[in-house]
C-alpha cells in the first residue's frame, strides 16, 4: 500500500470531520452543518464513511476526500496535508534519505550546467568566428539552420581553456565541471576542456533532460571521430537513445520506431520529415534501450549500416550467440539475440538493409522516397537472415542449401509461436527449392535452449487499455459505484497527463454541449486533482514533455501512484479520434454520477427541511433544477444510448 492509501485506511474521516462538525447518523451516512459556510438551518453537509468522502450540498457545493477536507479547513497545500495526516496516522512518510536529497540536488546542478553549456556551444557556433568552420561543416552535410537549431547543435572552440573557465566564473565548481564531463583534470590538478574544436550534439534523455554530449571532430586528422561525454551520473550510453525526446511523439503516433546508428542519421531524416528515429551511440543495443521504445510502440525497425550490424553481425557467430544466451542486458546483435529480445519484449522487430556503404543520413539526402521504401520493406528477423544468406550463396548448390538451412533452422526453432515456425519453414523450403520434409530431417536435434519465457518486464497492457473505454468501465463487475468513479477518474487523469492539450479540446466540446469546462472538481480523489493540476501546468512550458514536467512537479510521494496511473495509457495513441470522445464521455459519466447522487441527497434534505426551513427548501430546489438541467445536457451529449435520468 502506498503511504497515501495507508493514511486513508488508518484515519477515519468521521473522527476528523467531527472535530468541526457535530455529525448525526442518517442511514449509511452522517450529516451535519457545513463547517465551510455559515448555515444553521438544515444540515447539508454529508459524510460517507464507506468511501471516506464528504460533500456540502448547500452553498459550497464542494466535496472530496480526507485530504481535501483538511486542505480546505486549514488552508494547507497538498504536501502539507500529507505531512500532517501522516503524522496523525502514525505513518513515517518515506523521506528522501540525506544522500538521495544531496544526489537530487547534484543532478539538478549538473543538468543545469549541461543546459548552460548547450547554450554556450550554440552561441559559439553562430557567433564565434571560429564557429564558422563548424557551421559550414554542418551546412555542407546538408543541414538547414532550422534543423541545426532544432537539435541545438553547437561548437566547442579550439584550445584547452575556453569552456570551463566560463562556467567557473558562473559559480559552477571544478567538481561540477568534471562530474558533468565537460572538463578533465591533469595530474597536476589543473583542468582542461574535454571538447575542443568539435561539433557538439547535446544528448537528452527520453524526458528531455540534458545528460551529455556527442562531439564530432571537424578536422579529419582528429581522433576519435566522435568523442562522447564520459560515463557520468547522468550520461549512460547503454541506456540512452539519441533523439528519443524529440521522436517520442512520432513514435507513438506512427506506432513505429526506427533505430539507427549515428547522430546525423537521426537528424538528416528528421529534416526530411522522418521524425520517429533514435540512435544508439556507438555501443551495442541493450534491452534497456529497447524497453524504453517498447513503452511507445512494439514495432521496431533496425536500419543499420550495411557494413556494420546490418549484414555481417546479423549472420556473425550464431555460435557466440549460444554462449551469450544467458546475458540479460545486452542484446546480442545477431539474429538469434534479436529474436530472443523480440520474444521477451513481445516486440515486432524488423531489419532493413541499407544500400552498400550508405548511412541513413546519405540515403535520405539522396532520395527521401528510397528511405521511406527501405523502412516499409523492413523484414522480420528470420526473413532478413534468409534473404541475406540467399544473396551470398549460389542456392542451386546443394552444399549451400545445407549451409543455409543449417543457419536458419535454429532460428526458426527458437520462435515461440508454432504458426510462425511453420510459415518460415515453408518459406525456407520454397527459397531453397527443397521439400519441407527434407528440411525437417535436417533439423538439428533440440539441444539449444528454447526461448525462455521470462516474466514480462512491464505488464503488457495493450489489450486491456485498448479496450478500457469509459463505457466499459461502467460495467466493471464486482465494484460498486465508488470503484467505478475511481476507475473513471484514473482513466481520465492518465490520458490527460500524457496529452494535456486534450484539456483544451475537452473544454471546447463541453462548451459546445453548454457544460462547464474540465476542472479539478470533476475528480473526487485529491491525488487525481493534484495530477490534473500538474498536467495543466505542463501546458505553460515547452522544455519538457508533459509527463516529465508533471512528474517533476508533484510531491515525490505521489510519484509511485502517478506512474501506476500512467501505465494505463502507456500505449495509447493520441492520434486516435476516439481518445477525445472517450475522455469526454468519462468526464460526463463522472458528472452524471455526481449530479444524480446529489439530487438524491437533495430530495432527502428537502424532506428534512420541510418544517424547519422554507428558505433552504427554496435553495435546494433551485440547485436541483440546475442539476437536472445539467443532467439533461449531459445525457444529450452522451447520445441516445445513454441511460435516461432516474
Ligand atoms: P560511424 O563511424 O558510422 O559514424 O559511427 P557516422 O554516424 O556515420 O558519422 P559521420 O556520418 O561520419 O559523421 C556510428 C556512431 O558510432 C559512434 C557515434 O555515436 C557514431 O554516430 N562513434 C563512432 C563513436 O562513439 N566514436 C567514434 O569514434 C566513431
Ligand atoms: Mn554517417
Amino acid at each position: 500500500m502506498s503511504d497515501i492509501e495507508e493514511i486513508k485506511a488508518r484515519l477515519d474521516i468521521l473522527d476528523i470531520v467531527s472535530e468541526d462538525v457535530q455529525l448525526k447518523r442518517s442511514g449509511k451516512n452522517y450529516t451535519g452543518f457545513c463547517p465551510f459556510h455559515s448555515n444553521t438551518r438544515t444540515p447539508a453537509f454529508v459524510v460517507w464513511p464507506d468511501t471516506g468522502t464528504w460533500r456540502c450540498f448547500g452553498e459550497c457545493n464542494d466535496g472530496g476526500d480526507i485530504f481535501k477536507y483538511v486542505m480546505k479547513r486549514e488552508g494547507w497545500d497538498f504536501p502539507e496535508a500529507l505531512r500532517q495526516l501522516a503524522q496523525r496516522a502514525g505513518i513515517q512518510l518515506r523521506q528522501l534519505t540525506p544522500e538521495e536529497t544531496i544526489q537530487r540536488e547534484e543532478h539538478d546542478t549538473l543538468r543545469k550546467l549541461l543546459e548552460d553549456a548547450t547554450t554556450y556551444f550554440r552561441h559559439q557556433l553562430f557567433h564565434n568566428p571560429e564557429g564558422q568552420i563548424a557551421l559550414e561543416y554542418l551546412r555542407g552535410r546538408g543541414l538547414e539552420d532550422a534543423t541545426i537549431e532544432a537539435f541545438e547543435l553547437g561548437y566547442a572552440p579550439q584550445g584547452w581553456e575556453n569552456t570551463y573557465p566560463v562556467f567557473l566564473e558562473k559559480s559552477y565548481s571544478r567538481f561540477d565541471l568534471i562530474e558533468a564531463g565537460l572538463a578533465s583534470e591533469r595530474d597536476d590538478g589543473s583542468l582542461y576542456d574535454r571538447f575542443r574544436h568539435r561539433v557538439m550534439f547535446p544528448i537528452r534523455d527520453g524526458r528531455g533532460r540534458m545528460t551529455g554530449f556527442g562531439a564530432r571532430a571537424i578536422d579529419p586528422e582528429d581522433n576519435p571521430k566522435y568523442l562522447n561525454s564520459p560515463q557520468t551520473a547522468l550520461f549512460d550510453k547503454s541506456s540512452l537513445l539519441y533523439g528519443l525526446d524529440k521522436a517520442r511523439r512520432s513514435i507513438r503516433t506512427e506506432d513505429q520506431a526506427v533505430i539507427v546508428e549515428g547522430y546525423l542519421d537521426v537528424i538528416a531524416p528528421y529534416q526530411a520529415g522522418f521524425t520517429n528515429l533514435v540512435s544508439t551511440m556507438g555501443t551495442a543495443m541493450t534491452e534497456a534501450q529497447l524497453r524504453q521504445i517498447k513503452r511507445l510502440t512494439r514495432k521496431i525497425v533496425l536500419a543499420l549500416d550495411a557494413d556494420a550490424a546490418g549484414q555481417k553481425a546479423t549472420l556473425r557467430g550464431l555460435q557466440v550467440a549460444r554462449q551469450t544466451l544467458d546475458r540479460e542486458t545486452e542484446v546480442v546483435f545477431d539474429a538469434r539475440g534479436l529474436l530472443q529480445s523480440e520474444a521477451r519484449l513481445k516486440a515486432d522487430i524488423r531489419v532493413s538493409t541499407l544500400p552498400d556503404g550508405l548511412d541513413p543520413d546519405e540515403v535520405v539526402q539522396q532520395d527521401p522516397q528510397q528511405w521511406a521504401d527501405l523502412i516499409t520493406q523492413a523484414k522480420p528477423i528470420v526473413e532478413h537472415v534468409m534473404r541475406t544468406l540467399a544473396a551470398g550463396y549460389d542456392i542451386t548448390d546443394p552444399k549451400a542449401k545445407t549451409e543455409i538451412a543449417g543457419q536458419v533452422l535454429p532460428l526458426i526453432q527458437d520462435l515461440p509461436n508454432a504458426i510462425e515456425r511453420d510459415a518460415y519453414l515453408q518459406q525456407l523450403a520454397r527459397l531453397l527449392k527443397v521439400d519441407e520434409r527434407s528440411l525437417l530431417a535436417l533439423r538439428p536435434p533440440v539441444t539449444s535452449k528454447p526461448v525462455r519465457r521470462k516474466p514480462e518486464f512491464a505488464p503488457d497492457r495493450d489489450a486491456r487499455t485498448g479496450k478500457m473505454t469509459a463505457e466499459k468501465m461502467l460495467t466493471l463487475p464486482g465494484g460498486g459505484q465508488a470503484h467505478m468513479v475511481n476507475g473513471l477518474e484514473e482513466h481520465c487523469v492518465s490520458i490527460l497527463m500524457r496529452e494535456p492539450e486534450l484539456i483544451y479540446k475537452l473544454d471546447r466540446a463541453l462548451k459546445h454541449a453548454e457544460l462547464a469546462p474540465v476542472s479539478i472538481d470533476d475528480f473526487e480523489n485529491t491525488i487525481h486533482q493534484e495530477l490534473l493540476l500538474a498536467a495543466s501546468k505542463s501546458l505553460q512550458q515547452d522544455q519538457l514533455s508533459p509527463v516529465s514536467f508533471a512528474l517533476d512537479h508533484i510531491p515525490f510521494q505521489l510519484l509511485e501512484k502517478a506512474e501506476k496511473i500512467l501505465e494505463q495509457s502507456e500505449n495509447f495513441n493520441p492520434k486516435l479520434d476516439h481518445i477525445l470522445e472517450d475522455v469526454f464521455r468519462a468526464i460526463l459519466r463522472l458528472r452524471e454520477t455526481r449530479l444524480q447522487s446529489t439530487n438524491q441527497q437533495l430530495r432527502f434534505l428537502m424532506e428534512e427541511a420541510q418544517e424547519s426551513s422554507p428558505d433552504d427548501i427554496k435553495q435546494y430546489n433551485t440547485t436541483m433544477v440546475q442539476n437536472t438541467l445539467a443532467l439533461r445536457r449531459i445525457h444529450k451529449a452522451l447520445g441516445p444510448q445513454a441511460k435516461p435520468v432516474n
